[in-house]
């Protein structure tokens, strides 16, 4: 895999310790309060597990599966779907829904629309990273550990063509993959 990688633009060491803060913030920010925390699979699942197990009191989770992409491609599908659903009940929870990346808005506002009709006391976002630079939909992250430019990027859960999600740092392909 390290043979295909153009460059790591955050270590390993760095996400450790944005997640470590990031997960600060959610403790100080639900404590006392009745949590869910929603993860997109698949990309947001490493995020989602490294993130809960810095949590000291009880939390829900729950996944959704959405499909953005088509097959290999870099480039989202015109309209994000919801291939399986979340499958707690939510009502008068506190929502936190988990992704991997903020891109051009899509998988995730179509999340926070079926979890709005659940009925929760309030919904937030937080992903790994953001890509403000693609955003097609008004949407920005409440809790975001590391603003990206506009490049495709793979690892710690993102992918290309399925493959990647297990590196532990965020880094660039080498140009022979299809752009
Ligand atoms: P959005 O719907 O365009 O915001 O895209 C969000 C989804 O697309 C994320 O959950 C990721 O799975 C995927 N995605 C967006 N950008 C990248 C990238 O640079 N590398 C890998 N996956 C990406
Ligand atoms: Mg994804």
């Amino acid at each position: 895999m390290e043979a295909e990688i153009e460059k790591i633009i955050i270590s390993e060491a760095d996400i450790k310790d944005r997640v470590r803060e990031l997960a600060e913030r959610i403790i100080a920010d639900y404590e006392r309060k009745e949590l869910t925390m929603i993860g997109i699979l698949n990309g947001g699942l490493i995020f989602l597990a490294d993130l809960i197990r810095h949590i000291p009191f009880a939390v829900k989770i729950d996944t959704v599966r959405v499909n953005a992409y088509a097959g290999n491609a870099t480039y989202p599908k015109r309209e994000a779907d919801i291939v399986d659903s979340i499958r707690l009940n939510v009502k008068d929870e506190h929502v936190l829904v988990v992704d991997d990346i903020l891109d051009t808005g899509k998988t995730l506002l179509k999340t926070l629309d079926i979890v709005k009709k659940l009925n929760p006391l309030s919904v937030k976002v937080c992903v790994l990273l953001n890509k403000q630079e693609r955003r097609e939909r008004e949407i920005n992250p409440d809790y975001c550990c590391f603003e990206v430019e506009n490049r495709f990027v793979v690892g710690y859960g993102l992918d290309y063509d399925n493959r990647y999600r297990n590196l532990p740092y965020i880094a660039v392909l080498r140009e022979k993959q299809d752009k």
